[in-house]
């Protein structure tokens, strides 16, 4: 009986504090991130650059609050590219530190939170080997988890996924695994880096800028683009709510009427 309505409860304050405006049934599957403005962030405030990275990191965690408030499944972000490494050495190795720490200090509270956090991109070249580690060993700590995927696109190009998808594709021909003849959209997908990962619904990038900058070419065939103005190190959960109330008043076609 108290358990009954210790549940009863919960619902009830869930159902008063979820985000007014916001449609439960009708939530995107995957949202996907383009952090993007922590440079100029730093810039209007006298700060290095590497501080507006550092400021990111309380816009990621408390957007992953956001997340698992609404209850989606699935949340990738794009943290590095594989055009970032043209940036200066310090900034890049700044990146590589960052991220590293960013995993060490969150990652146990995403694991009790049960957050699957997950990597696409490439994994060898100038990735120092520590960070490496650091992923793989995350990966494995939260593999169980189901409540929501956070994917960290890192050391991540679209052309470098679809690149390596390819020779694979074409070393599977060879090894007469795979009919060329065969090949579809499906195919393609099983070459993917996340083959398992839905096509996100929304993509939302910060800081006004109005590109893709190479991030999920292939999945964002029909997703919904949401351009903000905001910076990343200022993006916070309200700012994702706006995001997913501007889909829900989008019309989705697919291509029919
Ligand atoms: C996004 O912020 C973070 C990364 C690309 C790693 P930027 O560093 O691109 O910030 P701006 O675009 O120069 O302001
Ligand atoms: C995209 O932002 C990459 C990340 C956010 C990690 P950039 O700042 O690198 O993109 P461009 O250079 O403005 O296109
Ligand atoms: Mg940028």
């Amino acid at each position: 009986m108290q358990n009954l309505h210790a549940a009863e409860a919960l619902r009830y304050l869930r159902a008063v504090t979820y985000p007014a405006g916001i449609d439960r049934t009708s939530l995107p599957t995957h949202v996907a991130l383009v952090m993007d403005g922590n440079g100029r962030w730093a810039q209007r405030r006298g700060l290095k650059r590497t501080d507006g990275h550092a400021a990111g990191e309380e816009a990621l965690f408390d957007t992953v609050e956001g997340a698992l408030e609404l209850g989606l499944g699935w949340m990738t972000v794009y943290a590095f590219s594989t055009e970032n490494w043209r940036r200066p050495l310090d900034e890049v190795r700044f990146l590589m530190n960052f991220n590293e720490r960013l995993l060490l200090a969150h990652r146990d509270d995403l694991h009790a939170k049960g957050v699957r956090v997950r990597f696409i991109g490439r994994r060898g070249g100038r990735v120092p080997k520590r960070v490496r580690q650091r992923i793989e060993e995350t990966e494995a700590l939260t593999a169980r988890n189901r409540r929501l995927t956070l994917t960290f696109a890192f050391n991540y190009g679209a052309r470098a996924e679809l690149v390596d998808g390819v020779r694979r594709i074409a070393a599977d021909v060879r090894a007469n695994a795979l009919d060329p003849d065969a090949i579809d959209d499906k195919t393609i997908r099983r070459y993917l880096y996340a083959p398992d990962m839905p096509d996100p619904d929304v993509l939302v990038r910060t800081s006004g800028e109005f590109r893709i900058s190479n991030y999920l070419l292939w999945q964002i065939a029909y997703s919904e683009l949401v351009f903000t103005d905001t910076l990343w190190p200022d993006f916070r959960r309200e700012h994702l709510y706006d995001a997913v109330r501007e889909f829900q008043a989008r019309e989705r076609r697919f291509g029919a009427i």
